[in-house]
């Protein structure tokens, strides 16, 4: 591994810092987590930006202002309030932790969001990145945040082919974001970095020629931009096969459930799911019936489909069924309207199996 003092030699920070912030000062994306410096806000925009693209977020983020306008409001609120306001996001964790966190911002830092590293850091759901985001963007602290965009346009810039999945290769960027940052402008900074990810330094094929930084870009000078960043390749995702259960009463309505209140998904609800190996009618109506006292009967397969997560696929098949006998001892299901569906917060996957209702 190359250290970052031999990765920063020759390179002229100033004149770097210069020509990267003019351009953001000219070029910088209209966003409205930009209107203001609310470390509130930013903090909410850099949560739902995890793994979510700039433009999905966009009416995440109106949404969810509008709804829960400060941390007493989001500290107030229901969770199921706050995971509908998620519905369709994914990685609902961050919400259920977001919400946390505010509730101890509200209750132990009288409702100001923490402006130093320690306090920030030890907030449910806020790591390196997160809170070296708020320090820099909302406070004006010259600290990095380095996710992997950040990565990629470092790697490239100066040249360095560590392994980005590595968590030592994120703490050099650390190192050299450090090294570089702004000292006047570090949350236009750390924002330039994310735009240039975006727009120009991109996966595939970066946009070298328009690059504001370009001259001092080491992978652009050894034609090598389009092999970096350096990444391994992650573990195979497993896959699981489940039977899901569009079940209806006599009255026509929809038996649904909520998920635990730990792990993936945690307390979302969903349709029933069945684990199965092989698709035989019979076991998946004798497995219901062991597991929820209710005896169904399963109709036709209507679809299938396939959800992606970023450590196991789902894969769904979907049938109807008619609830032919309750026994129920605990109300583990309950039967609500198509409308009432609208109320409860669902993962993507299953707010996909309401048109086969
Ligand atoms: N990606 C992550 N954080 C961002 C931000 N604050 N602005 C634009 N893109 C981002």
């Amino acid at each position: 591994m190359i250290g970052k003092e031999s990765s920063l030699q020759n390179f002229n920070i100033k004149a770097f810092q210069k020509d990267l912030l003019e351009w953001y000062y000219a070029n910088k994306r209209d966003l409205p987590w930009r209107k203001d410096q609310d470390p509130y806000r930013v903090w909410v925009s850099e949560i739902m930006l995890q793994q979510t693209k700039v433009d999905t977020v966009i009416p995440y983020f109106h949404n969810f202002l509008e709804k829960f306008p400060t941390v007493h409001a989001l500290a107030a609120a229901d969770e199921q309030e706050v995971l509908k306001a998620w519905e369709g996001l994914g990685y609902y964790s961050r919400a259920r932790n977001l919400q946390h966190a505010v509730r101890e911002v509200v209750e132990h830092y009288g409702g100001q969001v923490p402006d130093n590293p320690k306090e920030l850091e030890s907030l449910k759901g806020i790591g390196s990145y997160t809170k070296g985001a708020i320090l820099s963007i909302a406070f004006n602290q010259p600290e990095p945040a380095v996710d992997g965009n950040v990565m990629r346009v470092f790697s490239r810039v100066l040249n360095i082919d560590d392994d980005i999945a590595l968590p030592k290769t994120k703490k050099l960027f650390e190192a050299i974001t450090r090294e570089v940052i702004s000292h006047e402008d570090p949350s236009s900074f750390n924002q330039a970095i994310m735009d240039l990810g975006a727009t120009i330094c991109t996966p595939k094929s970066p946009a070298c020629l328009i690059c504001p930084v370009q001259e001092y870009c080491q992978g652009y000078e050894l034609g090598v931009e389009q092999q970096l960043p350096i990444k391994s390749k992650a573990k195979k995702n497993k896959k699981m096969p489940y039977a899901v259960l569009l079940i209806r009463n006599e009255q026509g309505e929809i038996a649904i459930e909520q998920r635990p209140d730990d792990g993936l998904l945690a307390n979302l609800w969903q349709f029933p799911m069945v684990p199965i190996q092989e698709m035989s009618v019979e076991l998946i109506e004798n497995w219901f019936y062991a597991q929820y006292g209710m005896r169904i009967n399963l109709g036709e397969k209507q679809a299938d489909l396939k959800h992606v997560f970023s450590h196991l696929t789902w894969e769904l098949n979907i049938f109807h069924a008619k609830l032919e006998h309750d026994t129920r001892k605990e109300e583990k299901i309950v039967f609500v309207t198509e409308d009432e569906l609208n109320s409860y917060p669902f993962p993507v996957s299953h707010l996909k199996m309401r048109e086969y209702l």
